[in-house]
């Protein structure tokens, strides 16, 4: 595995000159120096023009854009442009084309067309990475590899025939027998046992739900489909270039692939960060805070972000001024060691041509949108020798399973309304207000750093779990466990004898009925005693629970289980185990999450005013590097800790307390060490 190493931060973005003559590439190159670039993601969606005819590869003009950038010292992400074949392939090799669930096979004319467990597309693919890696081996530019490109994002399943066949293989790994099969899919029911394998297929339409396992089995397989088709092309690149560092560009909290698995192929992760005008701070500091967690806090990378305007919504406003520096200076604030745009020159003509791009249809230096990219670049230069590397040290995480979420969402009931990356929203946006720094992890990792994890609605529990949380409290952690967590094993069983199964020991409690909520439904739960006393409204969900040595520190006030346990405390071992049986209001989840750090010693960064977003980046030298977001279109002021800091934007230094301007970013640097981050490496 490749350890990246960047001497600056990464700043540049998708740049495709392949759409333009080579005078307007001059252009570029000035623009580059002029914005600060010092990467550009190219050849992403070049295969068309690499391999114009079967076997017939081109690779003049990407020598050409390769050696220019080595010429202007712009360092190439290099992609393997396997995300869109040329149009022949799908006349030549009709099924690598993906089929939907009701069978519809997709044509080309678009992108992404290719189903991932196809064997010609991912004989022609490789074919193509072989020729790129041997031809840019060695080459000036060549910095990181790009593999394909948002895996996933149109096609995240396919149901064809060669699926069905790659399906069986998986499935014959997994389980070894049919009958290991016909238990974990209980297939006794509905009369779906089966005594082929040949029999198997992929849940395609079908006239009522299909069996939960095989559906909670094919997301595992398709998303184990796709990183093989990723795993294909970085075997091949790790072998002919093994000092360059692989990437490829991840989505948001994207369902259908499980960030953890993939994390331990990637050297370094990045992902495409599109939030909406309306997107709210803490939402975008929460996906940072997943990319950065999914490789156990290493630097991460923002591979794309617009630089105002996208195209794909309904209406797609522009950015506002300041708005995208904000953004920026939060992902650093959250850990990421570079941002980048989509793209660098706005199309003239295609689906993408009223998609923002650092250089916009006027091609001008002097717009707002290039001028303000370009401001960034240079503070990006300047705060480059701070910050690189720094990590953020988190003591409070929230757990995250793709297992669970897969599972959670294909219920044959009680309830459509559960969604799981809603429910960890919700606890992160409760610490994110008290200025906690948090990390997104696996149930099953080592929590020996933290002292506070939070489990939202943790439905699956995988092998080892439950053991991992009971070590944790037993050592002196706090947990907070939400309602209809602990209810089946990793093939979706119920674990019997009553719910929370695993947990109900460390709970201290028992749940004898759960009852979700119409949306017309509501409760409240009441809390007598200080410091959350209170009554405060619940929606979604209730449960009907006894205490089994666990105390009752809230009640729901109505329905047949009032005066019954809503939030319960456990003291088990050294630590305690919460748990709560409902969606309470956003002010009970920060009042508790209050409680919660305060039992668990977790500090917040800093105390700021609202709407000023804080956070801490500490570097190998043990200084401290805090950033101050200002999300408010007021200034504000910002009382600081002890000590006196460099405010590396403007090199001024400050102590006591300072103003950020509206939508305005101050970036301090700590005289003195607080303490390394060694522990994390
Ligand atoms: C991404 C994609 C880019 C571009 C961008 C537009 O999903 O990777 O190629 O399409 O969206 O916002």
């Amino acid at each position: 595995m490749q350890q990246p190493s960047f001497h600056a931060l990464l700043y540049g973005g998708d740049y495709n000159p392949d759409q333009w003559t080579e005078d307007v590439w001059l252009a570029d190159m000035r623009l580059m120096k002029l914005a600060h670039v010092t990467m550009v993601s190219i050849n992403i969606f070049s295969w068309a023009l690499l391999e114009p005819q079967p076997g017939i590869y081109h690779f003049a003009q990407l020598d050409r854009i390769m050696n220019m950038l080595a010429q202007h010292d712009i360092a190439a992400d290099l992609a393997t442009a396997t995300a869109s074949p040329p149009t022949w392939m799908s006349r030549l090799y009709p099924t690598m084309l993906p089929v939907t669930r009701d069978g519809t096979r997709m044509t080309h004319g678009s992108r992404q067309h290719y189903c991932p467990n196809g064997r010609d597309y991912r004989r022609k693919a490789t074919a193509l990475v072989q020729r790129l890696a041997q031809r840019y081996a060695g080459h000036p530019a060549l910095s990181m590899w790009h593999i394909n490109n948002e895996y996933g994002c149109h096609v995240s399943q396919c149901y064809c025939d060669t699926c069905a066949v790659a399906f069986r293989v998986w499935l014959q790994q997994r389980y070894q027998t049919l009958d290991t099969l016909n238990y974990a899919w209980w297939t006794n029911f509905w009369s779906q046992r089966y005594y082929d394998w040949q029999d198997i297929l992929p849940p395609r339409l079908s006239p009522a739900q299909n069996n939960p396992g095989q559906v909670l089995d094919y997301w595992r397989f398709m998303s184990d489909s796709l990183l093989a088709c990723y795993r294909l092309e970085a075997d091949i690149l790790r072998s002919v270039t093994p000092h360059v560092p692989l990437t490829t560009n991840l989505m948001v909290a994207f369902k259908p692939v499980d960030g953890f698995s993939w994390a331990s192929h990637m050297d370094i992760i990045s992902f495409d960060m599109y939030p909406a005008n309306t997107t709210p701070a803490w939402e975008t500091a929460l996906s940072h805070d997943l990319m950065r967690s999914l490789k156990g806090g290493r630097p991460h990378l923002v591979m794309e972000q617009s630089p105002s305007q996208v195209n794909w919504m309904a209406q797609n406003p522009q950015k506002r001024p300041g708005h995208m520096r904000l953004q920026s200076m939060q992902a650093l604030a959250h850990g990421a060691d570079g941002v980048m745009f989509f793209q660098w020159r706005q199309s003239k003509a295609g689906a993408e041509m009223f998609h923002s791009a650092v250089v916009a249809h006027d091609s001008s230096e002097h717009g707002r949108i290039f001028r303000q990219v370009a401001q960034l670049g240079g503070e990006l230069h300047h705060l480059s020798p701070h910050i690189l590397g720094s990590r953020i040290n988190a003591q409070a995480a929230i757990l995250m399973d793709w297992h669970n979420w897969w599972a959670v969402e294909y219920l044959p009931g009680p309830s459509d309304r559960l969604r799981y990356w809603e429910q960890i929203k919700a606890h992160y946006h409760a610490l994110h207000s008290l200025q906690v720094a948090v990390d997104i992890i696996q149930p099953a990792s080592d929590l020996s750093q933290y002292r506070l994890i939070i489990a939202p609605l943790l439905y699956m529990l995988r092998p080892q779990v439950a053991n991992n949380l009971q070590h944790f409290v037993a050592q002196g952690g706090t947990l907070l466990v939400t309602f209809f967590s602990g209810i089946v094993d990793q093939n979706n069983h119920v674990v019997l004898g009553g719910y929370p199964a695993e947990l109900r020991t460390l709970l201290g409690i028992h749940v004898e009925e759960f009852d979700p909520f119409t949306p017309e439904m509501s409760n409240e739960l009441a809390i007598q005693e200080e410091p959350l006393q209170g009554t405060y409204p619940c929606t979604l969900w209730g449960e009907l629970i006894h205490l089994e040595g666990a105390q009752a520190l809230g009640v729901f006030t109505s329905d047949y289980y009032a005066n019954q346990p809503a939030l319960t405390m456990h003291s088990f071992g050294q630590g305690r185990a919460y748990y709560l049986a409902t969606q309470p209001s956003d002010e009970l989840l920060v009042r508790l999450a209050r409680l919660l750090c305060q039992q668990a010693n977790v500090a917040p960064v800093l105390q700021s005013p609202e709407g000023v977003e804080v956070t801490k980046r500490v570097r190998a030298d043990g200084r401290a590097v805090y950033f101050l977001l200002n999300h408010t279109e007021q200034a504000q002021q910002v009382t600081l800790p002890m000590g006196c800091f460099t405010s590396l934007l403007d090199e001024k230094r400050v102590e006591g307390s300072v103003e950020i301007a509206a939508v305005g970013v101050i970036v301090l640097l700590s005289e003195t060490a607080e303490g390394g981050f060694e522990q994390y490496l």
